[in-house]
């Protein structure tokens, strides 16, 4: 996928119609940048997704940071900010929040998102807890952290979230940019904790992104249903199935939508027209595993040294901490 794949340079309209026409109109393999895929109702979906039996990954995660919220805390001494990368409603950084309110009597918790609806709600979700004081930054998360750094005052050290095991969705090669790009920005004595997905077994990893309730299903399809509504396309659902592949030799799980027979779509805001071949795939997201060495040795090319890390039993899932050397 390309380089700009994962990251989310905003959803406004010319955003969508670019990358819709990268993706669909030249000749080559169909993709569409997985960011697409959260607009509302697809943002609910991936909620949902969180829920279901076959999807473990936010349980594990939600797992380590209550039981290590203390350690986590205690990495440097107080007074420490919590910036959050990609903070959605703010709900995974509660246990570390309360953990630090606990050591100071004030916390400066800046979530970044590019979503003004999710900064409102990290307010409502984090306002209570005693002694935290949301700052929200709506940014990129280059520029957020930059930001929440510069807002740190003297004496304050400054602790990164990028949770969820949003990382997964970057290329390897991606991921080793982001990394460094987020080590230039932190200055040493901060923290940077990140969570990732770990190799599963292969049948469990595909029954998560192609769950029996079809969820995911639904997930994936709702880009259609979103190209239907926002560039006035007529894909027909019925005619598309989802896929979730395993892809060995890049060691990540492929989302595709798959044609179910040859048919034109016309995409009439974009003045498009778009033909498919019967089982032709559009490419819509990579959910990219990693052993539990690999963050910490990718990390330490990127100039962290690796504090501690913890994994879950039950679903392999490891939150990594890291420091600038
Ligand atoms: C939000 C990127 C962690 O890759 O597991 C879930 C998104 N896609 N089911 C993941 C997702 C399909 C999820 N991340």
């Amino acid at each position: 996928m390309r380089a700009e794949s994962a990251i989310p340079p905003g959803q406004d309209g010319r955003d969508l119609a670019r990358a819709v026409r990268d993706g669909l109109a030249g000749g080559g393999p169909k993709s569409l940048p997985s960011r697409l895929l959260y607009d509302d109702l697809g943002s609910t979906l991936f909620e949902a997704i969180t829920r279901l039996p076959e999807y473990g990954l936010t349980r594990a995660d939600d797992r380590l940071l209550a039981a290590h919220a203390s350690e986590i805390a205690a990495f440097a001494h107080p007074p420490l900010a919590v910036a959050e990368l990609g903070s959605g409603s703010g709900r995974k950084a509660r246990p570390i929040l309360a953990a630090i309110a606990r050591r100071q009597p004030e916390v400066a918790y800046y979530p970044i998102d590019l979503s003004k609806a999710a900064l409102a709600q990290c307010r409502v979700e984090l306002g209570g807890i005693h002694g935290v004081g949301v700052e929200p930054i709506l940014a990129s998360y280059g520029d957020g952290l930059s930001e929440a750094v510069a807002r740190t005052r003297s004496g304050e050290r400054l602790l990164a979230l990028f949770l969820g095991g949003t990382i997964g969705n970057f290329d390897r090669g991606e991921a080793v940019l982001f990394l460094g790009d987020i080590r230039s920005r932190l200055r040493p004595g901060d923290g940077f904790l990140i969570g990732t997905d770990l190799m599963k077994p292969v049948p469990a990893l595909l029954a998560a992104y192609d769950d029996a309730l079809g969820v995911t299903a639904a997930f994936n399809k709702n880009l259609l249903v979103r190209l239907n509504r926002e560039v006035d396309a007529d894909f027909d659902l019925a005619r598309f199935d989802h896929e979730a592949r395993w892809n060995d030799a890049e060691r990540r799980v492929e989302m595709h939508l798959v044609a179910r027979s040859a048919q034109r779509v016309t995409l009439r805001a974009l003045d498009l027209v778009v033909e498919f071949r019967e089982g032709e795939m559009i490419w819509t997201e990579s959910s990219y595993r990693y052993e539990k060495e690999e963050l910490p040795a990718m990390a330490a090319r990127s100039g962290f040294d690796c504090l501690e890390q913890w994994a879950d039993e039950e679903w392999s899932f490891a939150e990594t901490l890291l420091t600038p050397r």
